[in-house]
């Protein structure tokens, strides 16, 4: 087998145990004589499945009572919509712009003409951090925050404390650390990278939010919808929940939510100390305090002390041969970056700090 270390930032790596027990029941599910992938969403062995992977989700995570879990297709991206569509009331809405994807979910609020106040940004300092003093009005339609920033590599510690119901993009972290429900009353994450392939959006709702929903709200585009029919008001990505409620198993008999939590701060301590160490030679984008676990956003400095792009492209097609993949920095910010997700094994995080050892020896 020529399984490569994948270090993309989505969609990223699936554990290895899930995609061999995918493949174990794909053409003959369970003894049924069809795949999941072929059986009808209203069948009683997709169903089984369906029920499965909530309440193995609502178990990990420990999701009180009081909130349902949805699984829905589009994206976060169409989250950017629905949550204005959904929440808003006619008072204001609030926003963190911590990198590109905030902004992009402002921008989505602003196309529904809201009255919307942006309350704190990093853009200043090209998103290095987590804005510092975020003070939401307690009274605004909701807050809406990013918990982990994909691209720039930053991460909340912890979030912010308002009366307004929190919103909580956490395409980029969901089931990597335990979340404190109390603060949190809408989160939502597209599943492709810590949750399974791409096609499957997780929404983690509040009940008492699913009746705001005005009547011009197209059926499909509201949450209170999907919650009265548990996410089968139309075909669900019947395949994404499988691997979904796949995952969901592999981070139970893997420590939880707990456990991974503990993997991830150990996998990502090594990647940052080792660019600490490399005497400058390998710089972190993120200030200490906002790092995130899950993206490790950096740059290569040559002896001039300048940022060298070539250097970094060297690095990323060497690394390829090397079998590690998808260390290309976004687009927006260039340089390097290491996507070291839940699937992402601590012998991966170490191959990849051999490889910048030996790198940074044979290129300073
Ligand atoms: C934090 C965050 N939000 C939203 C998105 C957009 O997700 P999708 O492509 O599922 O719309 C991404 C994608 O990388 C992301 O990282």
């Amino acid at each position: 087998m020529n399984r490569i270390f994948n270090f993309g930032a989505g969609p990223s790596a699936i554990p290895t145990e899930v995609l061999e027990e995918a493949q174990k029941n794909l053409l003959d599910y369970k003894g049924e004589g069809l795949s999941i992938m072929e059986a009808s969403h209203r069948s009683k062995m997709y169903d089984e499945v369906h029920t499965e992977a909530i309440d193995v989700m609502k178990e990990l995570y420990k999701i009180p009572e009081d909130y349902d879990v949805l699984l829905l297709q589009g994206g976060a991206s169409l989250q950017f919509a629905m949550v204005p569509l959904n929440l808003y009331q006619g008072g204001k809405v609030q926003y963190v712009d911590s990198g590109s994807w905030s902004s992009k979910a402002i921008k989505e609020a602003k196309v529904q003409n809201l009255n919307m106040e942006i309350v704190a940004d990093s853009k200043a300092t090209t998103y290095d951090r987590i804005p510092e003093d975020i003070v939401f009005d307690d009274e605004a339609d909701y807050a809406y925050i990013t918990s982990n920033n994909t691209i720039y590599g930053t991460g909340y510690k912890e979030f912010p404390s308002t009366k307004a119901p929190l919103v909580v993009d956490a395409s980029s972290d969901i089931f990597s650390y335990p979340v404190d429900w109390s603060k949190v009353d809408l989160m939502f994450a597209g599943a492709q990278k810590n949750a399974g392939p791409s096609g499957l959006t997780i929404v983690i709702i509040k009940k008492e939010l699913l009746d705001r929903v005005g009547e011009s709200v197209p059926t499909i585009l509201r949450y209170k919808t999907h919650a009265e029919k548990d996410s089968l008001y139309h075909t669900p990505p019947t395949f994404g929940i499988y691997i979904l409620n796949l995952t969901l198993n592999w981070l139970k008999r893997n420590g939880g939510i707990e456990g991974i939590a503990k993997q991830n701060e150990a996998k990502a301590g090594l990647l940052y100390d080792a660019i600490d160490n490399s005497n400058g030679f390998y710089v972190g984008h993120a200030q200490k305090d906002s790092r995130s676990l899950m993206n490790v956003s950096f740059n290569i400095k040559d002896a001039s002390g300048e940022k060298n792009s070539e250097l970094e492209a060297k690095f990323v097609k060497l690394a390829t041969e090397a079998k590690m993949i998808g260390l290309k920095g976004h687009r927006s910010i260039g340089g390097l970056r290491a996507s070291i997700y839940n699937a992402m094994t601590t012998e991966g995080v170490q191959a990849l700090i051999d490889f910048m050892e030996t790198f940074q020896k044979e290129n300073s």
